[in-house]
């Protein structure tokens, strides 16, 4: 795959991820370079790379990103951010700045949604590892401190995987994207934890997240300088893997 530095024949797939949704059925095979091995308190960036996501049947492939192909790619993104998340045009170039930023952080993995060899991206989502230093991180860690305790604050931010984006063109949500791409995300993951904010409320990303196993860490939580409340969210790696339930689900999509 292109991004992915090299041929995967011979190896063995270590993830299997099969969606099923009504009548349609996405099966994704992920394989990762390298091993889940590292030393004892090594920092983990010889993390197992993915070394390509294939679609075998139908929907959207995944494809990995390094870091200067997603800094190339910041502009599809932001578009699809802005319209993922209904922001305001004014908002856009700080935060095309801030995921440029992110890209130079440590262990950083990103991964975009294609419906086809040719077409733009759907949808994209990246993480990193957290450390001290980084905004979010040390707003988090202060705020889980105070509202935890400090053995909460180090068992979550002490090795985290910090999911910093998920979105998903909203011609194409629903349909087992955002589900997809943060399994993907997160395989073979090498940190205990994975975090992330979400707006608060009954929403899909919510439902999504739960329904990955993250539970809420601090509800509620407004971050310095913005005024919306967010959920503060963490689930232990690997995540388990729980097939949405079809009787959970109401009748009509219009009603999610
Ligand atoms: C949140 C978001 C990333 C989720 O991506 P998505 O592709 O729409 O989500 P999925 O299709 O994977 O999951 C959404 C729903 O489909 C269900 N679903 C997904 N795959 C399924 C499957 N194979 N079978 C049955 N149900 C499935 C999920 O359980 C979920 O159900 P719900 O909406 O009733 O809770 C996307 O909707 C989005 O971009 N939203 C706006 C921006 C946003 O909120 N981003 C996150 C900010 S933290």
């Amino acid at each position: 795959m292109p991004g992915s530095g090299g041929s995967t024949a011979g190896r063995a797939p270590l993830d299997l991820f099969e969606h099923k949704f009504g009548s349609t059925s996405t099966r994704l095979v992920l394989a990762f370079e390298g091993t889940r091995q590292v030393r004892q308190n090594e920092f983990p960036r010889a993390l197992p790379s993915l070394a390509y996501a294939t679609q075998v049947r139908s929907g959207p492939e995944l494809r990995e990103l390094n870091a200067r192909q997603f800094v190339a790619e910041l502009g599809a993104l932001t578009a699809i951010y802005a319209l993922a998340m209904d922001a305001p045009p004014a908002q856009l170039h700080s935060r095309r700045a801030t995921m440029e930023r992110h890209a130079g952080y440590p262990a950083f993995r990103a991964l975009i949604a294609v419906p086809d060899v040719a077409a733009p991206p759907i949808g994209f989502a990246y993480g990193f590892h957290g450390a001290v230093g980084q905004w979010w991180h040390d707003v988090v860690l202060d705020t889980i401190t105070t509202e935890r305790g400090d053995e909460d604050a180090q068992y979550w931010l002490g090795d985290s995987f910090e999911i910093a984006e998920v979105h998903v063109h909203p011609a194409h949500q629903g349909k087992g994207i955002g589900r997809a791409m943060v399994h993907a995300l997160v395989a073979g993951r090498l940190e205990r934890a994975a975090l992330l904010s979400t707006p608060e409320g009954h929403t899909r990303a919510r439902r999504l997240y739960r329904s990955l196993g993250f539970t809420d860490l601090v509800p509620g939580f407004s971050f310095p300088g913005s005024g919306p409340a967010y959920a503060i969210m963490g689930a232990a790696l690997p995540l388990r893997d729980e097939a949405p339930s079809p009787a959970a689900r109401p009748a009509s999509p219009s009603r999610w």
